[in-house]
């Protein structure tokens, strides 16, 4: 057989919970044109309903429990070590609830995608949705974003926005911003594979040109 002179990258997702952007990140990967290949998930969490999604689609799964180790430092080496074993192009967190450490997070540069629940850098951590609620934004939404040592802080490549209504609660907001993270991700994973994005030394770039402000999907 003639040996494949452009292999399909490799993406590692990376999860925590429910695993609602994961679902959706197996759907777009089915289709036919979609430049990348899920070849395995990977959880902190053995009981993760999200490991559950990604057996189902016949994908590769494993645990790496935290709680099992005694340091930051050798949770990071174990999942480091089994990162390395499937050898991915691109690693997606997809609420993955670890803060990683910096020695981690530095050898993966460029190759490691977050997803946030606000507009970055708008409320980085948790309760994003009460937060905003509280501050009376009239806009919310979701950003992706490079992982750098800085919690929630690497460069945004894009965010998709929703209006806040006088009505929303932060179980609303959550049910929105979350519709708009399934559409978002698998989008800017795809850029990704597709080499279109990419971590420059400081900034992102989109096809080779330094990106300024992040891709805006607008509330409509
Ligand atoms: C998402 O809201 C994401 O923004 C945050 O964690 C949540 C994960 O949800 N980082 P799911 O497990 O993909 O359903």
């Amino acid at each position: 057989m003639k040996a494949d002179p452009s292999p399909r990258p490799k993406i590692l997702i990376l999860v925590s919970g429910e695993g609602s952007n994961l679902q959706a990140l197996i759907e777009a990967s089915r289709e036919r044109d979609y430049p990348a290949d899920i070849v395995a998930v990977g959880s902190n969490q053995a009981k993760a309903p999200a490991l559950a999604k990604a057996a189902h689609a016949n994908i590769p799964t494993f645990v790496i429990e935290h709680g099992r180790y005694g340091s930051r430092d050798e949770f990071d080496g174990a999942l480091m070590q089994e990162i390395r074993r499937h050898n991915p192009d691109l690693i997606v967190l997809a609420g993955f609830m670890r803060i990683l450490t910096e020695g981690f997070v530095r050898a993966l540069r460029g190759q490691l995608l977050n997803i946030h629940p606000s507009l970055l850098p708008k409320y980085t951590g948790l309760n994003t949705h009460q937060r905003a609620l509280n501050a009376g934004d009239k806009l919310h939404g979701v950003s992706v974003h490079f992982v750098t040592e800085e919690l929630d802080g690497g460069p945004i490549v894009a965010q998709a926005q929703i209006a806040v209504g006088a009505d929303d609660s932060a179980e609303t907001l959550a049910q929105k911003v979350q519709a708009q993270e399934h559409v978002l991700y698998p989008i800017v994973v795809r850029w990704c594979c597709e080499g279109r994005v990419q971590l420059g030394a400081e900034q992102v770039l989109f096809d080779g040109q330094a990106l300024h402000q992040p891709l805006v999907l607008p509330a409509n």
